[in-house]
């Protein structure tokens, strides 16, 4: 089931994302988070971290798995995603970092740390609660659009239009890793509860693409129609824009 929570602006969009890692935390403190990077989840991530100064969540005994990580990109590379969730959470939250999981953009031997990385979401006992942003072309971690969908990990060609779009963090195009190692379709399928986030105007036809159109692996996002639990979708108004458009009544 999709649930739509509308927010306002991208600070009201993300706190309520914060809102339902909070209600988890609160009744399971020992959950086990799915993370995501990107500008997305940056600010509901803020607010988490403004919530475990003031001791109304810990991280004490949370476990995570990131969904993704650039090939090349070494942790200390302050575009890897290692890096990212570092100095957007881990760093300012009271969680073990021996607890946080992201696949080794380095490894000499990428399909071999795809294997390790499913053996790592496997020995999690199931994630409560996988975070997704949504790339412009309906990626989700970095499934791109493709004939078919992924079940685990797997190594993958970055489309022009994601190394265009994630250009924006790089000194220049060229530098923006070609691949990346991704959690599949499947494993993202598997969690318990998605919570998608969703900010500004950009986002606004594939978030309705996804959420109305027909399931194809061509919109890789289409699938969470298909998500046998809830996903909450916590987005701003200009990310609904098209949405409130065509299909005001979901918003209702
Ligand atoms: C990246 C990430 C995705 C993210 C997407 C959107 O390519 N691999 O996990 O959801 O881009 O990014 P943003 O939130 O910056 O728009």
């Amino acid at each position: 089931m999709i649930k739509i929570l509308y927010g306002k602006c991208a600070h009201c969009a993300s706190v309520n994302a914060a809102d339902e890692i909070t209600a988890l935390l609160k009744s399971k403190p020992d959950a086990v988070l799915g993370l995501a990077t990107g500008s997305s989840p940056i600010g509901m991530y803020k607010e988490l971290i403004d919530r475990c100064a003031k001791g109304e969540i810990s991280f004490k005994s949370v476990k995570s798995v990131n969904l993704d990580e650039y090939v090349g990109l070494s942790a200390d590379h302050d575009q890897s995603y290692a890096y990212f969730m570092s100095h957007n959470l881990f760093d300012h939250v009271d969680i073990d970092k021996a607890n946080t999981n992201l696949p080794n953009g380095l490894a000499a031997d990428p399909a071999a740390e795809c294997k390790r990385y499913d053996d790592v979401v496997a020995s999690m006992g199931g994630v409560d609660i996988q975070v997704l942003g949504i790339g412009n072309n309906g990626h989700i971690g970095f499934n791109e659009p493709a004939d078919y969908f992924t079940y685990g990990t797997n190594l993958v060609d970055l489309t022009d239009s994601t190394i265009d779009a994630n250009s924006r963090f790089f000194a220049s195009r060229d530098l923006v890793p070609t691949q990346a190692i991704t959690m599949g379709i499947g494993q993202i399928m598997a969690a318990k509860k998605i919570l998608l986030i969703a900010l500004g105007k950009g986002k606004a036809d594939i978030l309705e693409k996804s959420l109305f159109g027909p399931v194809t692996p061509n919109v890789p996002a289409s699938i969470l129609r298909f998500f046998k639990g809830e996903v909450i979708v916590c987005a701003d108004s200009e990310a609904l824009s098209v949405i409130k458009e065509k299909h005001p009544e979901a918003l209702a």
